[in-house]
């Protein structure tokens, strides 16, 4: 039960408490009146006191039901939630007899702001009860029930059933005061989390692809979701810096670079580097031999191979770091080699549970259930990437204490994590009624033709180039729109990386992430439409409907406490309304962590914010000479608490706003 239901169900107790005092004392013989009729004094005395204290219980219980109306959260409330605890509070009313009765509540439809849909499902529910009524009966009897309350202006019932919900424009206005007073604060999300996100995660010496460009956009807008509502988060990149990669790497390093103990070796391109050996691994026998006893030598923690270990992992380090710098995301590493200890454990915590079996030299675990085995130890004694999963799953539970794990990775890795969250669950390592374990899983990126993302030529995109190329393209478009003529060459630039990585972002986060889609700089560049572009320009243009009309921030400010937003147009009161749904939308998020519905939102807001803009002025100028002849101060207000809402959904989505476009 949110804090609103509780408020109400305390008010309507201490309500019905404070009427039951009252009457009370109006039974009781007035003191006055008996001291004139000249009743002995101990009678009175006794009466006297019992006045007294009635009077004071009452006024105690009036003064508490005054500090709980007032009491101002430090949160946004979500309309949805209320309507929700409201309605749950009349249904329980209502019907006593059932046990925890749904409350279904949907948001804005065509007809009303929200709708009550419970009277279906109860019907079923009394009719297996052997009593019998009507939806449409029992939707009335909710409605008889519902408590007073300053919500709602119009509740009706409607066809078989429906209850039609309109939110009162009072309450409505009064939401928006204090959005803008207070800024706009994330909803309550009842229990705190340490969340531990697992994003990014490319593999050193390996090319960053543009799979792991879309983890890292996602995996990065995840953690500000969390981070914005207030959750610990601990941002992790899982970077593949272990594997059998390194004992190739590592041999060829010391053929071309003999002394690179002394000279750090001047790899230019890790790239070409790794397709070298990798070409040499697999034409030369004796090079073969030597890439694997580099490998058992790295995994001893041989000083001479960490040494040339750190060295490739520095080189690549660079340059994914150049990578979340341009795109604002930070992370820290924490590689596979870092549960290399723990790994042994994992073995032995296994062996333990009698749970590891052997197969052709390997040591394996079945889950329950699912008919891959993981592979613990290879029969060449190696760990693999079950292996090291699993040791840092644990690691989050038991060490970082996640209550929250999530993990970005596309889903072709689907049934790899979902093998080892079953196994640590078995292995007793988490209860999941209790911590949170989740594949944020995203599908794969294509190009225009609709195959896999490739250049021309077929080679895997470098992210690099393809951030690069976002900047000329939003350069170009820039220009064309003569953008360069208007800002000064430090705007201008500021708009460029807005624009380009906006719009990347954007285009990735604003498709449902399960599915594939098509990367095209065309249409995420294009400023019509749900694009980063669109919302970019939509930003900047109400930013300057509050500059053009003279009105100082700081005055906007004060007015935001002294004005009533008045909602006497119909899209004034839309776009209000529109504005209040933003925590019930990211609550949304926080449950299936898909942010195409921030998205969807920001766009919608956008879309009613321009009907709201055409049919009200918000400044009137004089048409012969263009002085200002008229600022109304409550549509400018709604301008303001608009452009903070989106910048807020920017911030989640990592969109960096500029003030000028
Ligand atoms: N390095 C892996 C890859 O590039 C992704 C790692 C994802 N995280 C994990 N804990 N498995 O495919």
């Amino acid at each position: 039960m949110s804090d609103i239901s509780v408020l109400l169900a305390h008010a309507e107790q201490a309500e019905a408490e404070i009427k039951k005092l009252e009457e009370e004392i109006a039974t009781l013989q007035d003191p006055q009146k008996l001291l004139a009729e000249g009743v002995v004094s101990p009678a009175l005395e006794a009466l006297q006191n019992e006045n007294a204290k009635l009077k004071y219980q009452i006024n105690t219980l009036k003064k508490s039901v005054a500090a709980e109306k007032s009491r101002k959260p430090d949160y946004m409330m979500s309309i949805s939630t209320i309507v929700a605890d409201v309605f749950g509070l009349a249904i329980r009313k209502a019907f006593p007899g059932i046990e925890n009765p749904l409350t279904m509540i949907q948001g804005s439809s065509k007809f009303a702001d929200y709708q009550c849909n419970s009277a279906m499902s109860i019907a079923k529910i009394l009719k297996e009860m052997g009593q019998g009524a009507s939806p449409r009966e029992i939707a009335d009897k909710i409605v008889q029930n519902l408590p007073q309350n300053e919500y709602f202006e119009k509740v009706e019932v409607q066809g078989p059933g429906f209850i039609n919900i309109f939110l009162n424009k009072a309450f409505v206005s009064d939401q928006i005061s204090e959005l803008l007073t207070r800024g706009v604060k994330p909803p309550r999300v009842g229990v705190r989390r340490r969340a531990v996100v697992d994003f990014s995660s490319p593999n050193i010496a390996k090319e960053m692809h543009v799979g792991h460009l879309r983890s890292t956009i996602i995996g990065e807008s995840v953690c500000r979701l969390l981070e914005w509502v207030g959750h610990d988060v601990l941002r992790i990149n899982h970077v593949g810096d272990w594997g059998t990669q390194f004992g190739m790497l590592i041999a060829h390093l010391k053929d071309q670079f003999p002394n690179y103990n002394v000279v750090s070796p001047p790899i230019q391109d890790l790239q070409a580097f790794y397709k070298e050996s990798k070409a040499r691994f697999d034409a030369d026998e004796a090079f073969k031999k030597r890439a694997y006893e580099a490998v058992v030598k790295l995994q001893s923690y041989d000083k001479d191979h960490i040494n040339a270990w750190k060295l490739i992992c520095d080189v690549s380090r660079k340059e994914f770091q150049s990578i979340y710098d341009r795109l604002g995301v930070t992370l820290i590493e924490r590689g596979e080699s870092f549960y290399q200890e723990m790994m042994k454990d994992v073995v032995r915590l296994i062996d333990e549970k009698g749970k590891l079996e052997e197969e052709e030299g390997r040591k394996i675990m079945y889950v329950k259930g699912l008919s891959v085995p993981l592979t613990i130890v290879k029969s060449d004694g190696g760990f693999t990437y079950d292996t090291s999963d699993l040791a840092a799953i644990k690691q989050r539970l038991h060490d970082e204490k996640g209550t929250w794990l999530i993990y970005v990775v596309d889903s072709g890795q689907g049934s790899h994590l979902q093998t080892v969250y079953a196994a640590a669950k078995e292995l007793g390592w988490y209860n999941s009624k209790l911590t949170r374990v989740e594949h944020v899983a995203f599908g794969v990126v294509l190009g225009e033709d609709g195959k896999k993302f490739k250049t021309r030529s077929g080679e895997t995109v470098r992210l690099v180039d393809l951030l690069d190329e976002g900047i000329s393209r939003a350069e170009q478009k820039l220009i064309e729109k003569g953008r360069d003529k208007e800002l000064t060459k430090e705007e201008m630039e500021a708009v460029k990386k807005a624009v380009a990585y906006g719009c990347i972002k954007y285009a990735d986060l604003s498709h449902n992430r399960n599915h594939d889609y098509v990367f095209s700089f065309d249409k995420m560049l294009d400023d019509r439409g749900n694009t980063a572009a669109y919302l970019l320009y939509a930003y900047t243009r109400i930013r300057s409907i509050a500059r053009n009309s003279n009105v100082s921030q700081e005055d906007l400010q004060k007015s935001a406490s002294s004005t009533k937003i008045a909602l006497e147009h119909p899209k004034e009161l839309k776009l209000a309304k529109c504005l209040l749904r933003l925590p019930e939308v990211i609550l949304r998020c926080l449950d299936d962590l898909l942010l195409h519905t921030l998205c969807e939102y920001l766009y919608e807001l956008s879309n009613t914010f321009t009907e709201f803009y055409d049919n009200c002025y918000c400044i009137e100028k004089d048409k012969a000479t263009g002085a200002i002849v008229k600022v109304n101060m409550s549509r400018l207000l709604l301008c303001e608490a608009t452009a903070n809402v989106i910048a807020t959904g920017f911030n989640i989505l990592g969109i960096n706003p500029v003030q000028k476009m």
